[in-house]
């Protein structure tokens, strides 16, 4: 209210959750498989539908607002920041000539941001579903939303982001992840039964510098190993033009090894494969409650990034193996697209707490950076908070709000272990073209 005047009961509070991939990394752009879940920790943001004809984008965690038309033409601009990306979802849906309400959107934040949890597509997810509220509810077509959103990120802010991010944060169904085949969109989900280990997030509180370049150029390289098998394969009559793979997740490892000479090449290929295959298999556990073997397949994920996909580095390396020195953790490994950000553990429940102390100080020792960890609950996909009528003027329950102040309570169950807060202080960082 203090942001943009007028009364509490006009207000529509919708949220958005973050993720943690818990296996399947670096494969999703290569037509395979990824196993991610959407968590409590997510972007929220109220909005009063004013009739007006413009848009207005303000964050609480960052300085400015940026005002477009409802019905123009939204362009890329280097000097609005974290607002391109709700700017380019916009544009999406109006390519999509739907006619929608001016209003104002106020966003704030408990997700950490460019820390590989998915604050990216939390932005575009929960920006497309308020937009289209008042005119189709919670009947969107979630699936449509994500690939909505997925086309904005990768043509409007430029980065060539795969499809797992903006799936989960649409999709995501509590205590359950999604098994996702990237070539065809087909999911299902599947439980997580953790028994008596719980997962702790784990923030290295290192930016992702180069991410971007980087996440690029494993794409670029992942392309050209599937051009030079398929180009063995036509050479040896066994396929027809184009190729007889589509996707490097579906090639057999003998046969990328045949025909993939190149070392580095050939170790790309090996991840993609490997990993692949590791995700299917976790698929089975997580239902059966085969915690330990799940554990060990963490562990094989990330030995595969560090070594054969190389996008780990040293602050992810250094907490994933801090963590697995302490006997109740059974898995840990990036996740994400990796080059610093999160890691993830599968830690003993009830001790937790034992678990942070050497954990943060060896990874404080080896790195000189203070770690962050989260525990948080697996959540349902972008939503409104309050059920408001459709059409109508917003949420009527005033218990929706905040009692103490202007903004609707967070309610998120997620619990911060340890670190100083970021929210509160950080920007988004959400830097143009950044893999949030
Ligand atoms: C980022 C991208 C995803 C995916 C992961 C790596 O999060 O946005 O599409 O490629 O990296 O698994």
């Amino acid at each position: 209210m203090n942001v943009y005047g007028g009364p509490p009961e006009d207000v529509w509070v919708f949220f958005a959750p973050g993720r943690v991939n818990l296996i399947g990394e670096h494969t999703d752009y290569n037509g395979g498989l990824v196993l991610p879940a959407a968590i409590s920790l997510g972007i929220y943001a109220a909005v009063r539908f004013d009739g007006g004809d413009s848009i207005t984008f303000t964050s609480l965690n960052e300085p400015g607002s940026v005002t477009v038309p409802v019905r123009g033409q939204a362009s890329f601009d280097p000097s609005h920041g974290w607002a391109n990306y709700p700017k380019g979802v916009l544009k999406c849906i109006l390519e999509e000539r739907f006619d929608l309400r001016g209003c104002k959107v106020l966003y704030w934040a408990d997700l950490p941001v460019g820390a590989g949890l998915s604050s990216s597509a939390a932005l575009e997810l929960v920006t497309a579903y308020l937009l289209l509220y008042p005119l189709v509810g919670d009947s969107a077509d979630r699936i449509h939303l994500a690939t909505l959103c997925r086309r904005a990120e990768n043509e409007f802010v430029g980065v060539e982001c795969g499809i797992m991010d903006q799936f989960i944060v649409a999709m995501g169904k509590r205590d359950s992840a999604i098994l996702l085949d990237c070539a065809t969109l087909d999911y299902r989900y599947v439980p997580v039964r953790l028994g008596d280990y719980q997962l702790v997030i784990m923030n290295t509180a290192k930016k992702r510098a180069l991410g971007e370049s980087k996440y690029n150029e494993r794409r670029a390289e992942c392309e050209r190993c599937l051009e030079v098998i398929n180009r063995g394969e036509r050479a040896a009559g066994r396929a027809r033009a184009p190729g007889r793979y589509r996707a490097l997740a579906h090639v057999p490892l003998e046969e990328a090894q045949r025909y993939l000479n190149d070392e580095v090449l050939f170790k790309r290929a090996r991840h993609v494969i490997t990993e692949n295959k590791r995700t299917l298999e976790a698929a089975r556990c997580l239902p059966a409650g085969s915690v330990r073997r799940f554990g060990r397949l963490m562990i094989e994920s990330h030995e595969s990034l560090r070594d054969d996909y190389e996008v780990t580095g040293r602050e992810l390396d250094a907490i994933v193996e801090e963590s697995l020195r302490f006997e109740g953790c059974v898995g840990a490994r990036m996740t994400g697209a990796g080059f610093g950000g999160c890691a993830i553990a599968l830690v003993e429940k009830g001790r937790v707490e034992e678990f942070l102390a050497p954990v943060s100080r060896s990874y404080r020792a080896r790195t000189g950076l203070e770690p962050y960890f989260y525990t948080c609950s697996i959540v349902d996909g972008v939503r409104c908070l309050e059920p408001a009528p459709v059409g109508g003027g917003g949420i009527r329950d005033d218990e929706s709000l905040d009692n103490q102040g202007d903004l609707p309570v967070l309610r998120s169950e997620t619990q911060r272990l340890a670190g100083a807060g970021e929210r509160a202080r950080g920007g988004w960082g959400f830097a143009p073209g950044g893999l949030g």
